[in-house]
């Protein structure tokens, strides 16, 4: 084995890599590996940029880098970090109302979840991984709906390469098989392979059935964005994606070399990237801006109108990684905020490992400091209510935009119409939200006296309508 250098990356941009081995596998498969103290990040093999490798080279790497790393490499099963812990309950919470909603509204349909990087199924410190929590929340839903379950079979599908793992997972897995009208699929293979085996074992996957994907691979490759867009053209799919910002912001510094560059391109489904790139910002201001075009090419989706990131930070306090939702209901980012709530109810979607035992003084998400920013977004317009809404779910911490609205309506920045007679000021009543009109004022006044104010702002917005 000779160690061979593949990229060159500058030391000062490198996330303090304990251990760097660098194998050469024979052209064209050259991998890059890192140990970064408790993940394993492989930066991907030339000309094969999504780690679609042959079983024997996984477990060739994997063996080779448990020689030479210490502890906090991924055996077949590893020890959860809090971050891991918080990611399954978030994804718990959220199932729990997906398959509850979907199972009372759908009626006559399949519910499906696809786990695509399904992991071993349990922790050594954690009894139960992604596949177990998804199947839980799916009994949970069923059991507490008794006569209002409307929908079909629910189907849970697990992807999986590791061969280990894999076995492992079928043992953790089988028991749950066909309880409660649940049916289990699983596929050893990688994402990209194995979600076309999977529908061809699960037909209803691909006839317009409610589907919600996790996609949380170890590292930056292994999520070509055309798989991702593939998923979402479902129009009742959505997608909860580990996006290792850093990481692939590591990638895009090392572009030079043509096999990154093709990475680069394969995960942002072209060359947009590259706009970042030509930036040369600082590390960290990078990995936001991969977050910030990520989110806009799902943004760009057909009907995809719903994305939200949560942050995961490590023990030093570094960025990890992202988990992006995106959505193409604004309810379904309505139920994904209120569960990533419940890891970090301080309004900053944020988890720290080396804070997870404390809840936070300051909260981030007051009405209040986002009216100002909401205004100046629509300043001067008339919307729908669910263009405020979508907005605000978009782009701020807040999940409804009623108290937003309120405070606007009582400072006289905006005025409404449509909600018919006997509304109360600064009130938005759900059944009327569908035919309200906001006009928002065409600047931003600073709020009158109260003897002053209701004349000079109704004879304003005589004008306007
Ligand atoms: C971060 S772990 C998944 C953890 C799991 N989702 C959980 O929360 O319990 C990533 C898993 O993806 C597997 N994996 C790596 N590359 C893959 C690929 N291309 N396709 C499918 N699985 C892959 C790894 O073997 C590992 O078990």
């Amino acid at each position: 084995m000779n160690p061979e250098r593949t990229t060159t990356i500058p030391r000062e941009n490198r996330a303090k890599p304990q251990l760097t081995l660098r194998l050469s596998l024979g052209e064209p498969n050259i991998i890059e590996q890192k140990a970064y103290g408790e993940e394993l990040r492989i930066i991907g093999p030339r000309n094969d940029p999504f780690y679609d490798w042959p079983t024997s080279l996984v477990g060739h790497v994997r063996r080779k880098s448990r020689q030479l790393m210490p502890s906090d490499d991924h055996p077949m099963i590893w020890n959860a970090t809090p971050h891991t812990i918080a990611k399954i309950e978030m994804l718990s919470a959220y199932l729990t109302a997906w398959f509850q909603i979907l199972g009372r509204t759908m009626r006559g349909k399949d519910l499906i979840y696809i786990d695509g990087f399904a992991g071993p199924g349990e922790y050594i410190n954690h009894p139960d991984g992604s596949p177990i929590a998804a199947i839980k929340a799916a009994m949970t839903a069923r059991s507490n709906s008794h006569a209002s379950w409307q929908a079909n079979s629910i189907h849970c599908a697990f992807i999986e390469v590791d061969p280990d793992r894999y076995s492992n997972l079928l043992n953790r897995i089988e028991p749950y098989d066909n309880r409660l009208g649940l049916h289990l699929h699983s596929v050893r293979g990688t994402f990209v392979n194995g979600l076309p085996r999977l529908q061809a074992q699960l037909p209803s996957l691909s006839s317009g059935n409610p589907c919600f994907v996790f996609i949380d691979p170890f590292g930056a490759t292994g999520v070509p964005f055309s798989v991702v867009a593939a998923i979402l053209s479902n129009p009742t799919s959505e997608v909860l994606i580990n996006l290792d910002a850093d990481g692939i912001a590591r990638v895009m510094r090392a572009s030079t070399n043509a096999a990154n560059a093709t990475t680069m391109d394969s995960i942002f489904g072209d060359a947009s990237w590259r706009s970042i790139h030509d930036r040369h910002l600082r590390f960290q201001g990078e990995s936001r801006a991969v977050l910030d075009l990520y989110r806009s090419k799902l943004r760009a989706l057909p009907d995809v109108d719903y994305t939200f990131p949560f942050e995961m930070r490590s023990q030093s306090g570094t960025l990890n990684y992202f988990l992006v939702f995106a959505s193409q209901h604004h309810r379904g980012l309505e139920k994904m905020k209120e569960a990533m709530r419940q890891i970090d109810n301080s309004g900053a979607y944020c988890f720290s490992d080396a804070h997870s035992e404390e809840s936070r003084l300051f909260h981030f998400d007051n009405p209040e400091d986002y009216a100002r920013q909401t205004f100046d977004t629509f300043q001067g317009q008339t919307v729908p209510y669910a263009a405020v809404r979508d907005y605000v779910l978009n782009e701020t911490p807040l999940i409804s935009p009623k108290k937003i609205l309120k405070q606007l309506e009582d400072e006289r920045q905006l005025h409404v119409v449509g909600a018919g007679a006997g509304r109360r000021r600064g009130t938005f009543a759900d059944d009327h939200i569908a035919s309200i009109s906001i006009i928002f004022h065409p600047e931003w006044t600073v709020r009158p006296s109260e003897n002053e104010e209701a004349p000079q702002m109704q004879s304003l917005f005589e004008g306007l309508l």
